[in-house]
Order: C-alpha cells, then sequence, then structure tokens
C-alpha cells in the first residue's frame, strides 16, 4: 500500500500543551522505516502549517480557538482528500484531536458512505451547551455528525460528514453528561470500557466493524492515545484511570487490519511533555503498524 503520513501538530483544541509535539515525537519513534520494514511506500508530506496559541485570539470561552481550528481543518480537508485521490491511504498524526474534523472531512468529500470508529476514553461528543470545558477537540465527533456550532458543522460546506448510524465510540469511560444525553437521543453506538469487561475486544470489535463498515463501506479509524489505560499511555493531555490494555488495543488493530475495511487513519493525542521516554509515541507506531497489517506470525 501507498501510505500518505500528514503531521498536524495541533494544540488549539485542548487545554494542555504538548500534544503539538506529537507528529515530531512519532515520527521519531520510527514510525516511517516500520513502514517500509512491513512493506508498505510512504509518502511523507510533513506538517501543516500551525499558528502558536500565543499569537491567536481565544474567542468564544465555550468554543476556544474556534477560527484557527475551521481554517486547519479547511487545509487539511483538502490535503486529505488529495490524497485520497491520490489513492494513497491517510495516515494523520496529531495532535489533539480536532485536527479530525479536516482529516475526516477530507476523507468523506471522497467517500460519502464512509462510516468511522472512534477508539477513545471520551465521546468527543460535546456542542457548545454541553462542553464543561470550552475545548473544541471534545467536540469533534458530533460537528462531524452534523451537531453543534455550525462553522464546525460545515467545514468543506456540506454537512453531515458522517451517517449517524455508521458511528461508533470504543472504549468510552469518561462522559459528560449533556454529552451523554445527546448520545443517547441520537442513538449512538457507544462501546464503553464495560461492555468490553462484559463481551470483551474481540467480540465488540466484530460489531464495530460491522455497524461502521456497514453495506461493505469503509471506514476511517480515529485513534486516540488516551483510550489505553494511563499505564500505557502516560503522555495523553487527558488522561483517564482503565483503559484498554496493552493487548486489547494491539488486538482491536489487528482485527481492523484483517477486515480490509480501513481507508483512512488519525493517530492523535499524544503529549510528549507528559510523556516517558516516548512511551505513548513508541506505543502509537506500534498500533499503527498492527492496524497497517503487522502479525505476530
Ligand atoms: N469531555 C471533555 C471535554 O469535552 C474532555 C474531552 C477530551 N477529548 C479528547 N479528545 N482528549 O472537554
Ligand atoms: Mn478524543
Ligand atoms: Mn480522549
Ligand atoms: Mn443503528
Amino acid at each position: 500500500m501507498r501510505i500518505r503520513v500528514i503531521g498536524a501538530p495541533i494544540d488549539l483544541g485542548a487545554d494542555r500543551r504538548g500534544v503539538d509535539i506529537g507528529p515530531r515525537a512519532i515520527r521519531y519513534a520510527g514510525l516511517i522505516d516500520q513502514l517500509h520494514q512491513l512493506g508498505h511506500s510512504v509518502n511523507d508530506v510533513g506538517d501543516i502549517n500551525i499558528p502558536l496559541p500565543e499569537n491567536q485570539p481565544t474567542g468564544n470561552p465555550r468554543l476556544k480557538y474556534l477560527e484557527p481550528i475551521t481554517k486547519l481543518a479547511e487545509e487539511l480537508a483538502d490535503s486529505v482528500s488529495e490524497a485520497v485521490r491520490a489513492q494513497e491511504f491517510p495516515l494523520i498524526l496529531g495532535g489533539d484531536h480536532s485536527m479530525s474534523l479536516g482529516s475526516i472531512s477530507g476523507v468523506a468529500r471522497e467517500h460519502k458512505d464512509v462510516g468511522v470508529i472512534w477508539v477513545d476514553a471520551h465521546a468527543d461528543f460535546n456542542v457548545e451547551d454541553t462542553t464543561p470545558s470550552g475545548n473544541i477537540h471534545g467536540m469533534i465527533l458530533a460537528a462531524l455528525a452534523g451537531l453543534g456550532d455550525e462553522r464546525l458543522v460545515n467545514i468543506g460546506g456540506w454537512a453531515p460528514k458522517i451517517d449517524k448510524n455508521k458511528i461508533v465510540i470504543v472504549g468510552a469511560r469518561d462522559l459528560d453528561t449533556g454529552e451523554q444525553k445527546l448520545l443517547r437521543e441520537h442513538n449512538i453506538h457507544v462501546f464503553t470500557m464495560s461492555d468490553l469487561d462484559r463481551r470483551g475486544i474481540s467480540a465488540v470489535m466484530q460489531q464495530a466493524i460491522e455497524i461502521a463498515g456497514a453495506n461493505n463501506g469503509p471506514i476511517h479509524l480515529s485513534l486516540d492515545m488516551d483510550s489505553l489505560d494511563p499505564h500505557e499511555a502516560p503522555g495523553v493531555g487527558t488522561p483517564v484511570r482503565g483503559g484498554l490494555s496493552y493487548r486489547e488495543a494491539h488486538f482491536a488493530m489487528e482485527m481492523l487490519a484483517e477486515s480490509q475495511r480501513v481507508i483512512s487513519m488519525d493517530v492523535v493525542e499524544v503529549n510528549s511533555i507528559l510523556d516517558r521516554e516516548n512511551t505513548t509515541a513508541q506505543l502509537a507506531v506500534e498500533l499503527t503498524l498492527s492496524a497497517m497489517g503487522k502479525k505476530i506470525l
């Protein structure tokens, strides 16, 4: 496969500084070499240009940095849809999860039927009225589903990007009250950590793939590294105890690779300042390799 790597070192969508180092840290952890070793060809186009928060007005405290975030989403969407048109697999490195507004908008422009598997401790399904923080990384999945501020919803001039029935969240364990209500109202498929405990990662992922890839449609995988337990992934901005184990996460990625339905992927929320010896970035590389077809035997 030909993979196009695009860095999106954005941290305007989150409170903690440090995720803007993510793409570098993931490259330092050997991503490109290891993708080559796996037999892929790689076109690393570098990072998109992100303004510093210091030079940006915060704006509405319920939608912090809305303006630069939407501008970047437009740029990233163009760059990702170009990769798809060039028949390359877009692999987008974050940055905080707000970058997925651009990456998924770009993929959806080329594949209107794409479903999303959102592997995350959070649902990122807030809108401006439910957000406890005003941080836009917590609103991205809702925006892609057509909910929330219209400037987020209408990236590229159309909406919604993803059919609500084809959204699946895996690994959730920290949902805000208003967010829970929205998820219920819109019947979003959420597999919480309790579901994983009860049914196991294999059954849950199988069902997730069926839902997101309904009618043999393509799947975008959005991997938030805070889905993992903080013991495995200490370097994330918003850690939550009780997450995916190392093996659960690998097996989930292996199943996605086996399904042959994944056409694009994000890896987000690696926060190098909070990391220990680049452990979280290394794990991000390992998981990406599993998702791209690496097997034990
Ligand atoms: N639910 C919280 C909020 O909306 C946390 C979101 C964390 N999101 C993330 N992509 N790490 O502020
Ligand atoms: Mn997230
Ligand atoms: Mn998260
Ligand atoms: Mn359904």
